[in-house]
């Protein structure tokens, strides 16, 4: 069983063009670790009676992200979490603590997970329309933050929309809370950056998303554009928020800041050893040379027909859904209007395969047209 699951596995190793996962990742050289049992129950930043923790390199995946986000390290705390789900969990109840009478607002192209995580929380919530490009719509949260229903509104906002990898403009957002006359202690900004957090710390005009432009808190995934075999992220926010939900456990002899009690270790280790094995120029030149296929993937659609687009900084390029045979046979993300490809770094040598979904959707689209008129 374990041979032919092998199998299996090698001829779908880069299969994975409708998802938001890098497959160019080789950790091997972290093999000899997976023969301990590792734990990071706790906090990094306090030394533990347990000692097969990773602490030390956690810590160090938290400076590179404070650094990567604009806030000092000193002033931060962060963790490494189980993915992008469980980092916006964190922001939303580090949110719901600092404001237990807020609202929640976030968009209707806001990950489905976010529906889940204000259940759980029992937070109060609204869900703003959000514009054609998936973008949140602006008017419509200023309509709803007029209706004055709370003094403190959480806004849940995306840096990356999963289906068009849109991202909202947070200087907007927080002019329509200044507008409201909704001071700045009196709010909290959450962001999602699941996929493009690791995008926009590399282009050169990337939108606003960081601690530099006055967030709360933010969410990355790991195992999406870094790339691993196990689902990981990480979440950071300011250290005074933390100190609200520290609690003392005798049983650690230690803070426990985070959500769940035991904590993967093996992750903290994967993600210092990508940050690491890399030069901060060669990560931009794989984010670069990515958007740059994604915008030969989009011309290339528009000059055979397929009215394919993507939002600025977005390796999401957006086209009309082809048939099921189509989207089955490249696995392919779609809703009913749209389907997606996502270029990210093992596409880079993986030209031929992209020109041939393109082909396949350009004639399956003409196949379409075709039956339709007739
Ligand atoms: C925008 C966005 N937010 C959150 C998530 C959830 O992240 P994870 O799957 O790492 O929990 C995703 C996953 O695709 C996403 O695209």
């Amino acid at each position: 069983m374990l041979q032919d699951f092998f199998h299996t596995c090698k001829s779908n190793q880069f299969n994975v063009i409708g998802y938001p996962v890098s497959a160019d990742f080789n950790y091997q050289e972290l093999d000899k670790f997976w023969q301990f049992s590792f734990n990071n129950c706790g906090d990094w930043a306090v030394e533990s009676i347990y000692s097969l923790n990773t602490f030390r390199f956690e810590k160090e995946v938290m400076r590179y992200f404070a650094e990567k986000f604009s806030i000092p390290f000193e002033t931060s705390w962060g963790y490494v979490t189980n993915g992008g789900t469980e980092g916006n969990m964190y922001g939303c109840y580090l949110a719901r603590e600092i404001f237990p009478d807020g609202i929640l607002y976030f968009s209707e192209n806001t990950h489905y997970s976010v529906a889940k995580i204000v259940k759980l929380l029992r937070i109060e919530h609204r869900v703003v329309r959000s514009l054609p490009n998936g973008e949140i719509d602006y008017e419509d949260l200023q309509r709803q933050i007029a209706l004055n229903e709370t003094e403190h509104p959480i806004i849940f906002t995306n840096v990356g929309t999963t289906l068009h990898g849109a991202t909202d403009n947070l200087d907007k957002i927080k002019a329509i809370l200044k507008y409201a006359g909704i001071q700045r202690e009196d709010y909290y900004l959450h962001v999602d950056a699941a996929f493009h957090g690791m995008i926009l710390p590399f282009v050169d005009a990337p939108q606003p998303y960081s601690f530099a432009d006055d967030i709360d808190s933010i969410s990355v995934s790991g195992h999406k554009m870094i790339g691993a075999p196990i689902p990981c992220g990480v979440v950071l926010t300011k250290k005074e928020y933390v100190e609200n939900i520290s609690v003392a456990v005798d049983y650690i002899v230690a803070n426990d800041k985070t959500i769940t009690g035991s904590r993967n270790g093996i992750t903290p280790l994967m993600l210092w050893y990508a940050i690491k094995s890399s030069t901060e120029q060669e990560k931009e030149l794989r984010v670069k040379r990515c958007l740059r296929l994604a915008e030969y993937a989009t011309e290339k659609m528009n000059e055979k027909g397929v009215p394919a687009w993507r939002n600025p900084n977005s390796v999401i390029v957006v086209f009309p859904t082809p048939s099921e045979a189509v989207w089955r046979k490249y696995g392919l993300a779609n809703s009913a209007e749209y389907a997606h490809i996502i270029i990210t770094g093992h596409m880079i040598d993986n030209i031929q395969f992209l020109d041939q979904l393109i082909e396949d959707v350009a004639l399956d689209l003409k196949e379409d047209e075709t039956m339709t008129v007739a």
